[in-house]
């Protein structure tokens, strides 16, 4: 095998200043970017290198097409949103080289770290994931409903702090009205809860709600949801102003 390797990055959610420098560095080293159509049209213009966009559901052929590159000698570099390890590309490239051509396993296969969703929409409004969190992914492509609201409901119980990714689409459009209201009952109708929608894009948009008051025909595929412990706070602000919205570092009565 020949001198092919394969890095997978993610460029943040959105504003370009969160796309990490060790990132931008395998982006413009590589020969081959691959990835979802959209995704590539934000990685930087590098003259000659070659972009191999796909769909976004076909993750896995994707990876493959991406290791055999790397097998014939490219520098790939494999391009998600926010960060390649959550929800996104770097487990479908090890799916891939698990199950795929032996010869792959001597590719030197790297992951850089990047921004995931759940940060960027953290920091807009305050400090939600200041204590224990838990991310899930309210998708049903890949795993049964039930397993989703068995963690769901684990979580809540445990109460962690929630963050929702996938939280709807066309396809899948009663999943988050049905999380709200398991989280609500559980949680209680004050609760406060955020819906973060293109962080870092011209289009953001964010909402601090009450449980209770958040609608899901608000959120979109590009939503994150944070759904706040117990302990999570709001301190409010003068008119016009959204609360600022923080999880205490300690848990229970004191400090
Ligand atoms: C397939 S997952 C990919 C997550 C990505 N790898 C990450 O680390 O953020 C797509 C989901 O991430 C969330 N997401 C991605 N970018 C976002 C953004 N700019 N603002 C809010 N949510 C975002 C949404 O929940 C979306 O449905």
């Amino acid at each position: 095998m020949n001198q092919g390797r394969l890095t997978v990055v993610g460029l943040g959610p959105g504003d370009p200043r969160w796309l990490t420098p060790a990132t931008a560095e395998a982006l413009s080293a590589a020969t081959d970017l691959v990835g979802y159509g959209p995704y590539l049209a934000r990685a930087p213009e590098v003259p000659d290198q070659r972009r191999h966009a796909s769909d976004n559901r076909v993750e896995v052929e994707r990876a493959r097409l991406a290791l055999e590159l790397a097998a014939q000698g490219r520098r790939v570099a494999v391009v998600s949103g926010g960060d390649p390890g959550v929800f996104a590309m770097a487990a479908a490239v090890f799916e891939a080289l698990e199950t795929g051509d032996p010869a792959w396993r001597k590719l030197e296969v790297r992951v850089e770290p990047g921004v995931t969703a759940m940060l960027a929409a953290a920091a807009r409004v305050g400090a939600p994931l200041g204590g224990d969190f838990c991310a899930l992914s309210l998708s049903d492509n890949l795993k049964p409903w039930d397993v989703i609201e068995a963690r769901l409901r684990a979580a809540l119980g445990a109460d962690f702090v929630l963050a929702l990714y996938n939280p709807i689409s066309s396809t899948r459009p009663w999943q988050l009205r049905t999380a709200l209201t398991i989280a609500a009952k559980i949680r209680g109708p004050n609760t406060p809860t955020i819906f973060a929608r293109a962080v870092g894009r011209p289009d953001e948009r964010i909402a601090v709600l009450d449980l209770a008051d958040a609608d899901p025909s608000t959120a979109d595929m590009a939503t994150l949801v944070i759904i706040g412990a117990s302990t999570t706070r709001r301190i409010e602000r003068e008119a016009g102003h959204a609360p600022y919205i923080y999880t205490p570092r300690f848990y229970g009565a004191g400090r």
